[in-house]
């Protein structure tokens, strides 16, 4: 499956990844740096990305945690924020476009 990226300087990217695995690891194979210092546990927002429309739409809503964790990233927070460690990736979202966010 493909996403398409743009990374924190603006240049956007078509990069090819499995699905099965999260957005974050997939970011992270592909040399975003993302930090994902809890490792996926939705605990520490480094992991922050924007979906963009209509992907945005078409996930599911943010969990509990997710939701807590985008509302402390108040700096950068937008409807569009996600923790790309909770977005699972499967074929459905083929194309799926995001934005790394800046770092918090
Ligand atoms: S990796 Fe920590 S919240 Fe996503």
């Amino acid at each position: 499956m493909k996403l398409n990226v743009v990374d924190r300087s603006g240049a956007s990217a078509v990069v090819e990844c499995a699905p099965g695995q999260s957005l974050m690891s997939a970011l992270r194979e592909k040399g975003y740096p993302l930090q994902a210092i809890c490792g996926g546990a939705a605990s520490c927002a480094t992991c922050h990305v924007y979906v963009e429309s209509p992907w945005r739409e078409r996930l599911p809503a943010r969990g509990e945690f997710e939701e807590a964790l985008v509302e402390d990233t108040y700096h950068f927070r937008q409807d569009a924020s996600r923790l790309s460690c909770q977005i699972d990736l499967s074929e459905e979202l083929d194309g799926l476009a995001v934005i790394i966010a800046p770092e918090d």
